[in-house]
């Protein structure tokens, strides 16, 4: 299954840099939430590929919401993100990814998600520990938030969200440095290799968490609510880190 994963996020992925940089057709979701054709079509090709090759298996897709068969508990049920990074992909903005998760039983087994401008694969297996193109990965060893590079998003409806902007500023004045990339799948898969010690973002849906989460814990990392209580991917916040800075994040989250 996970070469099935890969090999499919990997053609939607190339899909998605074909048409990158061309005039799309643009429509809003809501004020600031887009959809272009490329996430529609990448959406198209990952649902036909999961129809003819696992036909038992349920489908929980952004754009399309839930299709196949019913999801019970003991089933299979894939978590797709077909363009993670409108935003960015619709203005030339060379950061997205592909996201596609594998849950069973409540419990996300595989993930794996795919940058086609880097040409980069991450995945992950649980239990089997977590990679790029191949290589394994870990979390950083970054153990205090003075020496971390952080990572955060803004949901589409941040301006309903007053706590954000506190939580913002409390972090750009404890952190090294934050950054706000705009794909929350890749910001994650960041943190499993290191090039981020930590992220926090509210307001995700399953999609953008699905495959990230797997690929942080099995990198050695830890995600949880911003309280610590377990993550559910139905249900953000989410904050993820190398699992050193894990308290100290979860400090500022409360102030
Ligand atoms: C969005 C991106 C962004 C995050 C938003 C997400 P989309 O997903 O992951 O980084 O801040 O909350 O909705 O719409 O580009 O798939
Ligand atoms: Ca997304
Ligand atoms: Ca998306």
């Amino acid at each position: 299954m996970l070469n099935f994963a890969i090999q499919t996020a990997r053609d939607a992925g190339r899909l998605l840099a074909e048409r990158f940089g061309r005039a799309l057709r643009v429509t809003n979701k809501s004020e600031l939430d887009l959809v272009t054709e490329s996430d529609l079509a990448s959406e198209k090709l990952i649902i036909e590929r999961i129809k003819t090759y696992h036909p038992r298996h349920a489908i929980l897709a952004e754009e399309s919401g839930v299709s196949g068969p019913a999801h019970g508990d003991d089933e299979w049920r894939w978590i797709i993100d077909p363009l993670d990074g409108t935003t960015n992909y619709a203005h030339g903005y060379p950061c997205f990814c592909v996201s596609i998760g594998l849950e069973h039983k409540g419990r996300m087994e595989l993930g794996v998600v795919y940058d086609p401008m880097r040409d980069e694969i991450f995945t992950a297996e649980r239990g089997q520990g977590a990679s790029l193109n191949g290589r394994r990965i870990e979390v950083s060893p970054v153990d205090s938030l003075a020496g971390a590079l952080l990572c955060t998003g803004f949901p589409y409806d941040v301006r309903e969200r007053s706590e954000f902007a506190r939580h913002f500023a409390n972090f750009i004045m404890n952190a090294q440095a934050v950054r706000r990339d705009g794909a929350a799948a890749l910001d994650l898969a960041y943190v499993a290799c290191g090039r981020f010690d930590g992220f926090w973002e509210e307001g995700l849906k399953p999609w953008d968490v699905a495959a990230g989460s797997l690929l942080v814990e099995e990198a050695g990392g830890r995600v949880s609510k911003y309280d610590s209580s377990p993550l559910s991917i139905y249900t953000p916040p989410i904050l993820a880190s190398n699992g050193l800075l894990h308290e100290e994040m979860m400090r500022v989250l409360s102030i």
